[in-house]
Formats: C-alpha cells, structure tokens, sequence
C-alpha cells in the first residue's frame, strides 16, 4: 500500500511527529509512507501551481492518506491550513474523496483533541473514509507500550484499507445560510471613558456581513477605538523554532509586525474584540497564524482580566469544536470571554440588538473587572501546563517557569498549601478510622453544606 503522509510540521523532516511516521515505516517495510512536508512549503503550494498539482497528485496516486501533525496552539499550524483551504480553493477535493485517512499528532494533550476532531471534520467535508486518530505525546516514542500501540494503530488503518472496511461519518456537513445583515439606526453610542477597546480582524471587505457587524459595534460606542486589519499586519508563520523559551523574545521580533502589535496594542487593551469568518471547520489560516505567534509569551497568561468577545460570520454554532477552542484559549490566558455575535440566527435588527448588548455589557464588566470562574478548559489546561513547567519542560521554557513563580502559579499545588496537607496529615487517617468514618458518613452531607450556610448568613448587603 502506498500512504501519502501530509506532515503538519513547520520544521519539515526535522520533526518529533515524522519519527513517530519513521517508527510505523520500521516496522510496515511492506508498505510505503511517502512524507509530503505541505506545512513547511506552504508558501511555495501557494505560488507555485505546479508544485501543489504535483502534491495533489501523489495524493491520487496513493491509497490512503496520513495526516500527521504536531499541535499548535489548539489546532494545527496555521500553513498546515492554510494547506487545507487550498484544497477547496484550487477545485481538487475530488483527490481526498473515498480515500482512507488516519489521523497522528505529538503533543503534549493540551487540546489535542480540538486538533484530531478538526481534522476528522475535514476528512469528513472532504468525503474521505476516517478509520482513527492517534494522539501521542512528544515523548511517547520512548515507551515499548506507546510502539506497540503505535504499531496497531498502523496495523488496524491498513487492515481498513486493505478489506476496504466501513468508516462512520461522525461531523454532518455544515449548512451556512444565505442572509445578508442591513444594520438599523445606529443607538446613541456609549461613552467608553478611559478603557482601551481594540477590535482586531481579518475582513477586507466592509460590505460583508462582518464588515458591517464590525461597524456596528464599534459605533455603538463612543470613544477611541483601535481597530486592525491583520491582513494589514505583516505576520509571518510561527516557525516552531523555540527560541522565544527562555526569555519571550520571539525570532521574528523586529522582523515582522507581530510581536510590536501585539505588546503595544493586545495586551494593553480593556476589551479586545476579535472577528472572523469561519473558513472551513475554524476561522481562517490568517487567524491561525496570528494565533499559533501567540506562543512568543509561552504558556504564560497576558490576557490576565481583560474582557474578550467574538463576532463571527458563518454556520459558528454548528460547529462546537472551534468555541471550545476560543473559550479554552482565551480562560488559559486569564481572560473574561463573554462569548460570541454571529450572523447565523435571526434578523438583521436582531443582530444589531445582540451587538449593542454586547457592546453593553463588555464596558459594563470591564468597569467591574468581571471575571467569570474557568471551567474545565482553563482549570485543566493550566493544570497541564503548571505540571509541565515545573517538569520536564522547565529546563526549556525558563520564561514560563520565572513566570508561573511570579504569578503564583505554583502555590496551587496541593503539596504547596499548608491547610490541606494538615488535613491530610493530620485529619485523613483519623477520619477513616472505622467508627469514626460511620459517624462522619452520617454527617457529611449537612458539614458541607454548614460553612457555606454560615458564610451567607453573615454576608452584608
Ligand atoms: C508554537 C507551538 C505551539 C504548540 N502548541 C501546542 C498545543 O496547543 N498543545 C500541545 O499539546 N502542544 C503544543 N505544542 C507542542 C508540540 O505540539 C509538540 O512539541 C510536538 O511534538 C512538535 O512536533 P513537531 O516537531 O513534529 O513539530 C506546541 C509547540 C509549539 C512550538
């Protein structure tokens, strides 16, 4: 069998996933894996037509298709794609359709599993046939249990392949709609006062849906806004290099407009507004790559308090995986997401009363610094990332580690509060004594309840 492996990885060969996509041709010689770098030469399947006929058309000459790739912040590498919209853009979906697919990554699990469903909808838009997705962290390799089940992975999507064996669809095809938005009278705008509000989007085009929701929340206040065009912004692609771990200072810094923009103008605003269009099952490559030069401040929250919102054009909400990408960046980061305006539902004055709402409400918290409790997204991403900057990862990213230091990050450590290791020293073992324990199962319910009581009873107006 011939696989076709799309390789996700701005370093190209020089990748952890490819030696995961080496380990699987080691122990299958009776099957060839043809390594395709896409995300590195991106620039190149871009301008050069020939070069991306020639890709796809390994991609037809195969019998099953690869999709190996590293995580970058929550999904894949912004020319990874950007390789994907060319597929749709250059007419040649026809060369993934009833293929087998398979899906790998390395990672370290913070929302690797964003990344693998993004992929699994793809390959379901493009009528491929999914087999299995295999997530592995960066340094799973070196486990003999890891290369077993590696090793059946492989097995199991050749097996597929082979006897032609069925495959679920499991992500319906999304049903944009057909609307244009007419804004209404604009309502007198509300006084910003001295909060910095910094809309950042990527519409070129001020009569789109977009372009005029933009509009309609920015004058729906009054006072100085910024607002940015990063298609405007000269933003190269994160090149995975690390060099920004030990002291935040990116590569590109001074070489592109990236690292200043996003100093001077992101991190020092009030409310910051991000807009898009969905370009497939995410916002578009253009977004991506904004995102993926985020990882210039490492694993470290800078969003820290500020109010943080959404407008989107297209079918948002049919699509659970990118929000769940949004929110859990942006509660990783500190922020208050207060969530999303889209085109999809109701009409135009509808839309317009959500904006000003949001609009509304965005001052409104800002003034009181509302900041709503995480949920699992953030609670267990900055756990993961906790874990790992104390780890193994703090030699590397010695930024982060002064950081979490500075930010107390690591006093949630259960080891790292005194009250809970007395309980658990002290309290634990004579609790789960036998005759103790009945009494205190008897109790435990009105205990848990007793503190808070007490609490509420005390609270002043
Ligand atoms: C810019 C950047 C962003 C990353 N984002 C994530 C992420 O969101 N989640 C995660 O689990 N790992 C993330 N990682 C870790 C990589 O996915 C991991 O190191 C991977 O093995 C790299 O594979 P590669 O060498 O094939 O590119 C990131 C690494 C870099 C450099």
């Amino acid at each position: 069998m011939k696989i076709i492996v799309l390789n996700g990885s701005p370093k190209g060969d020089v990748s952890v996933t490819m030696q995961y996509v080496g380990y699987l041709q080691k122990v299958m010689p009776e099957h060839e894996f043809q390594i395709t770098n896409v995300a590195l030469q991106v620039k190149r399947l871009e301008n050069d037509k020939e070069a991306f006929a020639a890709v796809i058309e390994k991609v037809r000459q195969s019998d099953a298709v690869l999709w190996a790739f590293p995580l970058y912040v929550l999904v894949v590498h912004g020319n990874y794609k950007r390789f994907i919209e060319l597929i749709s853009e250059r007419g040649v979906r026809d060369a993934f359709t009833g293929k087998y697919a398979a899906a790998l990554s390395t990672s370290i699990h913070f929302f690797d599993h964003t990344s693998h469903n993004y992929i699994h909808a793809i390959c379901d838009d493009l009528e491929m046939r999914f087999v299995d997705s295999f997530s592995a962290d960066m340094n799973d390799l070196f486990k003999p249990e890891c290369r077993e089940q590696l090793t059946h992975f492989g097995r199991q999507f050749l097996h597929a392949i082979e006897t032609k064996g069925a495959t679920p669809r499991r992500y319906p095809a999304l049903q944009p709609r057909e609307f244009v938005y007419e804004p209404g009278n604009k309502s007198a705008g509300l006084p910003v006062g001295d909060k910095k509000i910094v809309i950042v989007h990527d519409e070129d085009d001020p009569h789109s849906n977009l372009g005029k929701m933009i509009a309609r929340f920015r004058n729906r206040l009054d006072g100085n806004i910024d607002e940015i065009n990063i298609r405007q912004l000269k933003i190269n692609g994160c090149l995975g290099c690390l060099q920004c771990s030990s002291k935040n200072e990116c590569f590109y810094t001074g070489k592109d407009d990236y690292i200043e923009f996003y100093r001077s103008t992101v991190m020092t605003a009030d409310i910051l507004i991000y807009a898009g269009r969905m370009v497939d099952r995410w916002l578009s490559s253009r977004w991506k790559t904004y995102f993926d030069r985020i990882f210039c401040n490492s694993h470290t929250p800078v969003l820290q308090n500020k109010q943080v919102a959404l407008l989107v054009s297209g079918p948002y909400s049919q699509e659970q995986n990118i929000e769940e990408t949004v929110r859990g960046f942006f509660q990783f980061q500190g922020a208050n997401y207060l969530g999303y305006v889209s085109d999809e539902f109701g009409t135009s004055s509808e839309i317009d009363a959500l904006l000003d709402r949001l609009a509304a409400s965005a001052l409104e918290s800002a003034e009181n610094r509302y900041l709503r409790p995480q949920t699992f997204l953030g609670e267990g991403g900055m756990k993961i990332f906790r874990d790992e900057m104390y780890g193994r990862l703090r030699t590397v990213f010695m930024a982060d580690h002064q950081a979490y230091k500075r930010l107390g990050i690591y006093k949630t450590f259960p080891q790292n509060q005194f009250g809970i290791m007395m309980l658990n020293f002290f309290v634990a073992p004579l609790v789960n004594l036998a005759p103790i324990r009945k009494k205190f199962d008897s109790m435990m319910i009105e205990q848990m309840v007793q503190p808070l009581k007490k609490l509420v009873e005390q609270s002043k107006l």
